[in-house]
C-alpha cells in the first residue's frame, strides 16, 4: 500500500499527487514512468514520475481524468492508500551537455517534461520551454517551468492565456529567427502535437526526442501491447522508451493502435456498478 501523502487540484480533470514510496523516489531519474494500480482487479496505469525526493521518500505524478481507472485515482484524497506501485519503468530520458534546449509541452505533458527541462538546465544549458493548453484553465506547471526556464512561452488554443495557437508557432519562430538554433528539443504531451513538433524540426536537423504513449500493460517487456514502429524497427515502449527520436517515429501507427479499445474503454466508463464496491476495477 503506497499512502497519499498531499493532493492539488490542477482543474476540473487534472490532479497532482505526492505518495509515499521511499524505494522508488531513491531510484527515480527522469524520463522514468511508474505503473498504478488501484483496487485487486484495478488496471495497471502508467504515469511520468514528474518529480520525487529521496530525503522525504515521495513521488509526484500529474493524472488527468480521461476514463474509468484515471477518474478513480483522482478521486482519492491524502489518507487514502493506493494499492500498487511498480517502478521506477523505463530507460531515463538521454540528457546530454548542450548549450540550449527547447522544451515543449502540451497538456498534461508539463509535468512529464518537467524533471527533463531541469536536468538540463542543472547541466548549464540554455532552457526555452513553450507550454501549450487548449485553454487557460489547463495550463500545468506554469510556475514550476518557469523557475528552470530562462524563457517559457505560453500559448492557448482559444486565446485566454498566452500567445493565441498551437506550440509550433513560436517553435517555428525560434527556428527561423538569426538566434542561435537550439542542439535539442524534446517533445511531450497528445501524439499529434509530438508529431507536428517532430515536422517543425525535421528540416533544422535538431535532435528531437518525443516521450511516446501506447497503451501498456505489464510495462515490463512482456506482452508486447506497447510496441512501436522507430526507424522501421519494433521496439517495446516500456522498457526501449518511452523517449524516442522523434523523426524516426511512425506516429500514425502508434495513433492507430491507441484507438484500439475505444469501445471497450467507453463501455468501462459508461458502466453503472451495481455490486456496491467502491473500490476501482473491482466489478
Ligand atoms: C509512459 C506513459 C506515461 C504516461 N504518463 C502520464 C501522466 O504522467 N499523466 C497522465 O495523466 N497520463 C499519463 N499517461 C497516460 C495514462 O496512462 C492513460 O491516460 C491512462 O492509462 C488511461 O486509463 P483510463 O482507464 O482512465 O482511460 P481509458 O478510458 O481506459 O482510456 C482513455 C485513453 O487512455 C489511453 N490508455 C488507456 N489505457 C492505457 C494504458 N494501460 N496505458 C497507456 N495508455 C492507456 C488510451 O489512449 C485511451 O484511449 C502515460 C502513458 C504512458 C504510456
Ligand atoms: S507494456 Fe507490455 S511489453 Fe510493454
Amino acid at each position: 500500500m503506497y499512502l497519499i501523502l498531499a493532493k492539488k487540484i490542477l482543474s476540473d480533470a487534472v490532479v497532482e499527487l505526492k505518495v509515499q514510496a521511499p524505494e522508488i523516489a531513491a531510484k527515480a531519474r527522469p524520463g522514468h514512468f511508474i505503473i498504478v494500480r488501484h483496487g485487486e482487479r484495478g488496471e495497471r496505469i502508467p504515469l511520468t514520475i514528474a518529480d520525487w525526493s529521496k530525503e522525504d521518500g515521495s513521488v509526484d505524478f500529474v493524472i488527468q481524468a480521461v476514463g474509468y481507472s484515471t477518474k478513480a485515482i483522482c478521486a482519492l484524497n491524502p489518507g487514502d492508500n493506493i494499492s500498487d506501485l511498480a517502478g521506477p519503468l523505463g530507460q531515463p530520458a538521454v540528457i546530454d551537455r548542450v548549450q540550449s534546449v527547447i522544451c515543449v509541452a502540451g497538456g498534461i505533458g508539463a509535468a512529464p517534461i518537467f524533471p527533463q527541462a531541469r536536468a538540463y538546465q542543472q547541466l548549464g544549458a540554455k532552457v526555452t520551454t513553450i507550454l501549450g493548453a487548449r485553454s487557460a484553465d489547463l495550463l500545468t506547471w506554469q510556475d514550476r517551468l518557469a523557475s528552470i526556464s530562462e524563457t517559457l512561452i505560453t500559448c492557448t488554443d482559444d486565446g485566454s492565456a498566452g500567445e493565441h495557437g498551437m506550440v509550433t508557432a513560436p517553435l517555428q519562430r525560434i527556428l527561423q529567427s538569426d538566434a542561435e538554433k537550439p542542439e535539442r528539443i524534446v517533445a511531450i504531451g497528445p501524439v499529434p502535437m509530438m508529431k507536428a513538433v517532430a515536422e517543425t524540426t525535421r528540416p533544422y536537423g535538431i535532435r528531437t526526442y518525443v516521450s511516446l504513449n501506447p497503451i501498456m500493460i505489464d510495462g515490463t517487456g512482456m506482452c508486447g501491447c506497447c510496441r512501436v514502429s522507430v526507424g522501421g524497427q519494433t521496439f517495446f515502449s516500456c522498457v526501449d522508451g518511452p523517449d524516442f527520436d522523434g523523426h524516426l517515429v511512425d506516429f500514425d501507427s502508434l495513433s492507430n493502435r491507441q484507438r484500439a479499445y475505444r469501445t471497450l474503454e467507453k463501455e468501462a466508463q459508461e458502466h453503472h456498478c451495481r455490486c456496491n464496491t467502491k473500490e476501482a476495477g473491482q466489478c
